[in-house]
């Protein structure tokens, strides 16, 4: 019997036939997001789920889906399945984690970039017809070249936005729960230091933690009240690491220079004052967003399906005692 797999986002053509080859599938090319009560109709009588961040999988999904084997997120972090769940019904979990590391720095880097010398709200500027002409101190921006920029959450991500601070001649300062061996720190350039003395020195706080009861709101009112005032937080992790009402407020009263924001909490909707403020720029969760990558992604997570439909141990699995030999 072939087994069934369920995409539920909208995937490259190719992705779909890689999952043909091995199972009978089930798309959403018109990749319209399903609700739980759809999602849960459509994976009823599947093998397999192949699911993006925007997919809650919990354990009333999974009980409304007794033959799912495993659940393949297109998507390094995982915070929208519930692993415990999942292992409690045998479920296989994996993630797509390698394959985005460098785009996603780059688009850090993009934000930081971005929110330094003002490039979307010089660009807003000139749309308007508001740019008469020259003059010396027309939106003045910051240096991020030779800056500290300090990062929290050294994994793959973390350090591939280190190295490309190397370029920058910048000093990198990191947090993380543990500390890098001695040579990666000298390859980076990179010093390990508590988070407080991280925010109080750094121009630029990049945020690259997972998303987890531990990091909601690691960064809010005090937090953002311990950096300087010339500094730029960016967050490509993920929305609820950051108190967005917080930021929006420090934004506004300046108590930092700017942001540059990927994620929201409880996106796709966010606090809609974020757009009355010129000193942030705002991206739709795109940091992974490639040609290249989010097919190499989406592949990844058919690949862990079929693995794990196969009997095999999936790649990225999440949940190895979900894996039943
Ligand atoms: C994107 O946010 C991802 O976790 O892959």
């Amino acid at each position: 019997m072939t087994h069934k797999v369920v995409v539920t986002r909208g995937v490259f053509d190719d992705v779909l036939d890689r999952l043909r080859a091995g199972a009978t599938v089930v798309d959403n090319q018109s990749d319209v997001q399903l609700d739980a009560g759809e999602l849960a109709a459509r994976a009823a009588d599947a093998d397999a789920l192949v699911c993006a961040l925007t997919d809650r999988v919990d354990a009333a999904l999974l009980e409304r889906c007794p033959r799912l084997k495993v659940v393949a997120n297109i998507a390094v972090g995982h915070n929208n399945i519930d692993l415990a769940a999942c292992s409690a019904r045998r479920v296989m979990a994996t993630n797509t984690p390698g394959v985005l590391d460098e785009t996603t720095a780059d688009f850090a880097w993009a934000l930081m970039l971005g929110a330094a010398r003002r490039v979307t709200e010089a660009e807003r500027y000139l749309r308007d017809g508001r740019w008469t002409g020259w003059q010396l101190k027309q939106l003045l921006g910051t240096d991020v070249h030779h800056a500290t920029l300090g990062i929290i959450g050294m994994g793959r991500i973390g350090q591939a936005i280190a190295r490309r601070a190397l370029g920058f001649s910048m000093q990198v300062l990191y947090c993380n729960r543990s500390r890098l061996d001695e040579a990666t720190e000298r390859s980076l350039n990179a010093r390990w230091v508590a988070r407080d003395e991280l925010l109080a020195a750094a121009d630029f706080v990049v945020l690259m933690v997972p998303y987890s009861p531990a990091t909601h709101h690691l960064i809010g009112a005090a937090e953002l009240a311990r950096m300087k005032p010339g500094a730029i937080l960016v967050n490509t992790a993920r929305g609820g690491v950051v108190d967005d009402r917080a930021l929006v407020e420090a934004l506004r009263q300046r108590t930092i220079a700017g942001a540059g924001i990927d994620v929201f909490e409880g996106e796709p909707a966010f606090d809609r004052d974020f757009l009355e403020l010129d000193n942030v720029v705002l991206a739709p969760h795109i940091a992974s967003s490639s040609v290249a990558t989010r097919r190499a992604m989406a592949m990844l997570a058919a690949r862990n399906a079929l693995a794990a439909l196969a009997g095999e141990r999936p790649p990225n699995l999440l949940n190895p005692d979900a894996f039943n030999l």
